[in-house]
């Protein structure tokens, strides 16, 4: 069964292979309107089942739009809605699902849910975030840098702000796409060591700088999120705005970059809290060229998936 589970467990050569595919799709849709569909269909006559135990936008809508275009159908499901909030195993549920569609995409909150679901579905599973990871994102934000720096291989990309499941997939992406990576940020806030002993161990630079300035000499990228998580408690908000201030993406910040540095943030973003305006509306920012690709990249995701 071909899951993609996490940036990790795939293959550095089919990763990349994924990201030709996108591109190759996004070129040979040449901009036509979204509701029509690509020329080729590899998913016709094909059944997604789109599991969300978490709110979403950009992935709820890209996987739809995605399959559709390919020629397939979805089915969106609330885990709320599902026997999967009232008692049923996640075990059952992933056999009884596998009767149905040809493909399940779950966003939830522990990994261990998706590595359950991934283990009895008979089917291919995607993760669409957990509180661990969010592979799909890095595929879209790889994809991105490409388009229009060229190859991420040796480029130094920086993480400001907390060392969330998306800066983890970030250092994953730095083992696999050969990138260097420096995360910057409170210690309290630090990614899990095994995510950088991961990168490191993969050969790349992995560097911690707790003063922002020094961080981003040199950087080609930056990169942030929010710094309170869906899974974070409410209650840690105005603790985790104190120490995470410093480290707010600016236009002073931004100037100490490489000149043609990008910006990016998978958003939502929370705008002049993590970054502010003149940074997300500024030159540096591809962060809606990193929601449309999205679409694009978890297109090829789903093929690979498949094996279409
Ligand atoms: N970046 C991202 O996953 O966005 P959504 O939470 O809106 O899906």
């Amino acid at each position: 069964m071909t899951h993609f589970l996490d940036i990790d467990k795939t293959d550095a050569a089919a990763l990349r292979g994924m990201i030709d595919s996108a591109r190759a799709m996004k070129t040979a849709r040449g901009g036509r309107p979204k509701g029509t569909r690509d020329d080729a269909q590899p998913l016709a006559g094909r059944m997604v089942a789109l599991i969300f135990e978490k709110p979403s936008t950009r992935t709820r809508v890209s996987f739809d739009v995605g399959v559709r275009q390919m020629g397939g159908e979805t089915m969106v499901l609330s885990g709320k809605e599902m026997q999967l909030g009232h008692g049923e195993t996640i075990a059952d549920t992933a056999r009884v699902l596998s009767r149905y569609v040809d493909l399940i995409m779950i966003r939830t909150f522990e990994e261990a849910t998706l590595l359950e679901m991934a283990e009895h579905a008979t089917v291919p599973v995607i993760n669409g975030l957990t509180n661990r990871t969010h592979p799909c994102q890095i595929m879209a934000d790889v994809m991105t840098y490409e388009e229009h720096r060229g190859p991420i291989a040796g480029k130094k990309v920086v993480w400001a702000g907390d060392g969330n499941n998306v800066c983890a997939s970030w250092l994953h992406g730095a083992g696999q796409f050969g990138f260097d990576f420096t995360f910057t940020g409170p210690p309290t806030l630090d990614p899990e060591p095994e995510f950088i002993r991961y990168a490191r161990d993969k050969g790349r630079r992995v560097t911690v700088e707790r003063d922002p300035v020094l961080a981003v000499q040199g950087a080609d990228l930056v990169v942030t999120d929010t710094w309170v998580s869906m899974h974070d408690p409410e209650s840690a908000r105005e603790r985790r705005h104190n120490q995470l201030r410093p480290y707010q993406v600016t236009e002073a910040l931004m100037a100490q970059t490489k000149p043609d540095a990008l910006f990016m943030h998978c958003l939502p973003a929370h705008r002049n809290d993590e970054v502010t305006s003149a940074v997300m509306d500024g030159p540096h920012s591809v962060v809606f060229d990193e929601a449309e690709n999205r679409l694009h990249a978890q297109k090829a995701v789903m093929r690979w998936c498949l094996g279409l």
